[in-house]
């Protein structure tokens, strides 16, 4: 499988951090250490969403792309405290996180919802990053590659053949979120191989060939360069090191081919 077939991603989820007034300095410290990164990958970062009219004026002389951490599964309507795809794409956001393990864990999503909203997101024009991974007592357990078949299976059901191709996907496993764990280059290579899998028996080789698929799971500048060497990895979501300007260069800097 040639990885020069997808394009590589680097996305940032800051999560419920940062403020509007931190948008600026944050770009004036990281561009420069990131001369020309838009050559050799695609750069996203992930706001709450009241950072998004910032991040979208801030980040757009940059070529950054902006995104969404969470979206409503629903069009339109009486749903207080929801945001839609519409209102996302309406201001110039490209990318959402859906089923981010978070929101799994704290919020109750179920494949069923994630499965919504990946609708809702590609019957609109954005780029849905979909979230899947197993926990500690998965991993051991030995069910890991049934589980995120099981998840990416769900969140894609009902997808037609033509719409996945904006879709990513993004191995999170759920131990290595926020605890400085960090899965091995060849375990995650192992499970992002197995999600290339399940987009070839679903949509074919096409689709297995031009989806990207991301590790996620406390990526720094130190392990990144032995991730993102892995075959089927294209990239990284990354949490904790996408708030520090330096960090998130060094691994936009690692995923340089060149
Ligand atoms: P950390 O990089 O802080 O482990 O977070 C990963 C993550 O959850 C990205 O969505």
């Amino acid at each position: 499988m040639n990885k020069r077939y997808r394009r590589t991603i680097i996305a940032g989820n800051w999560k419920m951090n940062m403020l509007a007034s931190g948008i600026k300095p944050f770009t004036e410290e990281l561009i420069p250490l990131v001369p020309d990164f838009h050559k050799w990958c695609e750069t996203v970062v992930c706001v709450p969403f009241p950072l998004l009219p910032e991040a979208l004026r801030v980040f757009k002389s940059y070529r950054i792309r902006v995104g969404a951490q969470n979206m409503s599964q629903f069009e339109s309507g009486a749903y207080t405290g929801e945001v839609s795809s519409a209102q996302l794409m309406d201001i110039g956001v490209g990318y959402v996180i859906i089923g981010h393990s978070e929101r799994r864990e704290l919020y109750g999503e179920t494949d069923m919802t994630v499965n919504k909203k990946v609708h809702a997101a590609l019957n609109g024009s954005l780029c849905p990053i979909i979230c899947v991974g197993e926990t500690l007592v998965q991993r051991e357990a030995g069910v890991t590659n049934n589980l995120v078949a099981t998840q990416l299976k769900s969140a894609l059901y009902g997808v037609q053949v033509d719409k996945p191709h904006r879709a990513v996907i993004a191995y999170e496993p759920i131990w290595a979120i926020g605890t400085g764990k960090t899965a091995t280059p060849d375990d995650a290579q192992q499970v992002c191989r197995e999600i290339r899998a399940v987009i070839r028996s679903l949509y074919g080789a096409h689709a297995a060939r031009v989806i990207p698929v991301l590790y996620g799971g406390s990526m720094n500048e130190k392990n990144a360069p032995d991730l993102l060497a892995q075959q089927d990895i294209d990239g990284g979501l990354i949490g904790g090191a996408s708030l520090k300007p330096a960090s998130f260069a060094a691994i936009i800097n690692a995923a340089n081919p060149f």
